[in-house]
């Protein structure tokens, strides 16, 4: 597959084209508005000759990606690819038409990839006439730093094309894992609880966000809290994606968005690039400090893990991946430190179960429901994910 075409130039696609090129690809991004396709293309350039000038890469290294990545106003041009990454706007009606466009122009054999974070792969290919080759292919943010990719076959990709697209994409460098066709995949799914859990914590005035954000860095190891995170992410985008997860799961409540989520995104607290988010980012702001409490902070973390544990056994659960593939997405594509099914061996099965039950019994809401994988292992008497 020598030319791979990208299609949509804003933020993920300009970075899956500069992943390409380095990987020796010749490609070709297109964006229906000419003024973005420009300034990725001068971004590109500037992006390139301030790492030559600190040293990072070589000028030939520079010249190379430049010459490999071409800029084209016309789809047509996309008729030699072997491969199209769709990165476009995160709409189905949009993406449907131009895959159907897409399909009158590339060959029989050219392999059509979205990089759509929370549409279903198996949608978008209802409307071509060889749904077989469509598939999902996710990268995360920024992609040429982002070591992981989700591989999303639809139900009606070809069945070689997942380890097809995994060995490719692992010759790019990537880590690639396999996910079903289900809302969030895998990272966006399994990581709801880090993010709602939180806010909940916080809702109940339990904790401050940064107590709730102290705590699992000192506690959990991870390398961000949870409201940090989420005013980086932005408080607008992940509003968005956990309100699309829970919609997709038919309002099931365990994924249900918070009304402090939702006050934030109204009140357009997006967080750092607004300047104000859970935290205020105003030149001479304070900013508040955490209660430093070991239990209490240890409460805090082991709550919102046993919640993420109870996630990532249940898409176990339900075939979403591998466990293999589950503990890896979370650490390579969010960079939890250590797979969720791992730390769950090491917690021990049974008391992750008692702590679900715990909590499940004590709010007699769906949202705490232990997973059925939880309660099948303590029953049969199996101690570990990984024996
Ligand atoms: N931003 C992220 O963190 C992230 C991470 C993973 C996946 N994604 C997914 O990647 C896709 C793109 O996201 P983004 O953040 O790069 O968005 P973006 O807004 O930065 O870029 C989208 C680009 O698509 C172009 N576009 C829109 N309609 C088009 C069409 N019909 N034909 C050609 N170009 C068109 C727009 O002009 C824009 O430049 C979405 O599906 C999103 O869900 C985003």
């Amino acid at each position: 597959m020598e030319i791979v075409g990208v299609i949509g130039s804003g933020t993920m696609g300009s970075g899956i084209a500069q992943v390409v090129a380095t990987a020796g690809h010749q490609a070709i991004v297109y964006d229906n508005n000419l003024s973005v396709l420009e300034k990725a293309k001068s971004n590109l350039k500037a992006l390139l000759d301030k790492l030559v000038e600190k040293g990072k890469i070589k000028p030939e290294y520079s010249e190379n990606i430049l010459r490999k990545i071409v800029f084209s106003s016309q789809l047509s041009d996309f008729n030699p690819c072997g491969l199209i990454i769709e990165a476009i706007v995160e709409n189905l009606d949009v993406k449907q038409k131009l895959f159907s466009e897409l399909e009158k122009i590339v060959s029989g054999n050219c392999i059509l990839a979205s990089n759509t974070s929370s549409l279903s792969i198996s949608s978008i290919a209802s409307v071509c006439m060889k749904p077989e080759r469509v598939i999902g292919i996710h990268f995360f943010n920024p992609a040429p730093l982002m070591p992981l990719v989700e591989i999303v076959p639809g139900i009606s990709s070809d069945k070689n094309l997942p380890s097809e697209i995994k060995l490719l994409t692992g010759g790019w460098g990537k880590i690639p894992v396999i996910a079903r066709d289900t809302p969030g995949f895998i990272v966006n799914r399994v990581a709801r609880p880090f993010y709602g859990e939180a806010i909940r914590i916080y809702e109940e005035a339990f904790a401050d966000f940064s107590t709730i954000d102290w705590a699992m860095k000192e506690f959990g190891g991870f390398k961000m809290g949870p409201f940090e995170l989420m005013d980086l992410i932005g408080n607008d985008v992940n509003y968005a994606t956990t309100e699309t997860v829970w919609k997709q799961f038919f309002n099931d409540p365990r994924y249900k968005p918070s009304l402090t989520q939702k006050l934030l995104f109204e009140a357009k607290h997006f967080g750092k690039k607004s300047g104000r988010g859970y935290y205020n980012y105003a030149l001479n702001a304070v900013m508040p400090e955490p209660k430093k409490d070991k239990e209490l902070g240890e409460t805090i973390c082991w709550r919102i893990l046993v919640m993420l544990i109870n996630e990532a056994a249940d898409a176990l659960y339900y075939g979403v991946a591998s466990k293999e593939d589950i503990d890896l997405a979370m650490m390579k594509g969010v960079n939890y430190p250590k797979g969720l099914l791992q730390w769950a061996d090491e917690k021990g099965v049974e008391h992750c179960l008692q702590t679900m039950e715990r909590l499940y019994s004590q709010y007699c809401e769906d949202r705490y429901r232990p997973s059925v994988l939880l309660k099948k292992m303590v029953k049969e008497g199996k101690k570990k994910f990984y024996e």
